[in-house]
């Protein structure tokens, strides 16, 4: 991002109240914090369920009184309310975010990313907010072999997950026509960057493959490695968001987010382990995932028609800046570097 004096959204963001649910997630702590920098005023309500906090809690000790950490649900009327006092602009990020999870927990999946979506529309419509940003996702295309992805398509959700968040696009739609919310749906394509969680099995496979590769490990390919997808550095999303929120009218429609560039999962692995210089491990192949689907690359025009979003990093620059922060990571934690080559 460029330096705050210098961004052409200083003026509208400095002094601007704002609210990001799931603000201490991986794509909401770097909305939280680039907000921070311009200058707005922030309130971030996240429940930590994906969490540690501890962005968070560094973002607060450096910026004191302009970031306000509300620790609480979006399922809670009570916090949701006091998280949206004042709110000018909102952007709803907090979700359960993992497609396997949600074949899991689809329930709970609905009820945090449906329901909870119609408590932050309606809370939000109550402060009289100006506009509420949704981070959706590519999911809601499916397995629609049209390509690139554009917004004109059918929704063909094939996850809990996926549908969940569709169910949201139309609550922004719905209460942008019935209410005059000024609403807009991001459809963020596979984003990633520094500080993606890495540890468990709904991991997002650069942060998974890049830890796996740092530490000597063989990293697992669901599938042949030949599935495609729009990888998206998050320093585009986040930019991509930024606009959105200050975006002179939104009525409420979706909007692909990405790069505009296909790539596979292998040739993913082997930039990742070109960048880290561990062309000699080979990943492990199993089968594919439930409802992973084959291919995707997005359609950008309309994000730069309505936008004038235009990418600020590269495929390559955002890998290099999360292998680095990765390395880094490694380096406080002061881990071992295995020599060899070990098993998943
Ligand atoms: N990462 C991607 O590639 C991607 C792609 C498309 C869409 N999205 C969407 O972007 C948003 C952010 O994703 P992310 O990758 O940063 O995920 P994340 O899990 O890091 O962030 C979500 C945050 O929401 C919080 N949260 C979950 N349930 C909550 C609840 N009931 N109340 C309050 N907070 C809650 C979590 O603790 C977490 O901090 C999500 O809405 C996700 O669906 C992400």
């Amino acid at each position: 991002m460029p330096a705050a004096d210098a961004n052409p959204l200083t003026p509208f963001y400095a002094k601007r109240r704002v609210t990001v649910t799931g603000g201490a997630g991986f794509i909401g702590g770097h909305l939280t914090e680039a907000l921070l920098l311009l200058g707005a005023t922030v309130t971030v309500i996240d429940d930590l369920s994906n969490n540690d906090g501890a962005h968070i809690t560094a973002l607060a000790e450096t910026y004191g009184g302009q970031l306000r950490f509300i620790y609480g649900s979006i399922l809670d009327p009570t916090a949701l309310a006091e998280s949206m006092t004042g709110a000018q602009t909102v952007f709803h990020l907090a979700a359960m975010n993992s497609v396997p999870r949600s074949i899991d927990e689809p329930e709970r999946t609905f009820e945090v990313n449906a329901t909870g979506t119609v408590r932050v529309a309606e809370v939000a419509r109550r402060a009289k907010a100006t506009r509420l940003v949704y981070a959706a996702s590519s999911s809601a295309y499916g397995d629609d072999p049209a390509l690139p992805k554009v917004e004109s398509m059918l929704p063909k959700p094939l996850s809990p997950y996926a549908a969940s968040k569709l169910a949201g696009e139309s609550v922004v739609r719905a209460w942008a026509h019935s209410y005059g919310l000024s609403g807009i749906s991001l459809r963020y394509f596979n984003v990633f960057g520094p500080r993606q969680l890495a540890g468990d099995a709904y991991a997002a496979v650069v942060s998974a493959f890049i830890t796996k590769l740092q530490a000597a490990k063989r990293p697992t390919i669901h599938g042949d490695g030949t599935q495609t997808r729009d990888f998206t550095p998050v320093a585009n999303v986040v930019h991509a968001t930024l606009l959105a929120g200050a975006t002179e009218s939104a009525d409420g429609q979706p909007v692909n987010i990405a790069l505009g560039r296909q790539t596979t999962v292998r040739n993913l692995f082997d930039t990742l382990a070109r960048l880290i210089a561990r062309t000699d491990i080979e990943p492990l192949y199993t089968p594919a995932r439930k409802a992973d689907v084959p291919h995707s690359v997005a359609n950008t025009a309309l994000s730069e028609k309505l936008l004038g979003f235009k990418p600020i990093k590269t495929l390559e620059d955002g890998l290099a800046d999360t292998v680095a922060w990765f390395a880094r990571q490694r380096e406080e934690f002061d881990e071992p570097v295995a020599k060899g080559v070990t098993g998943a």
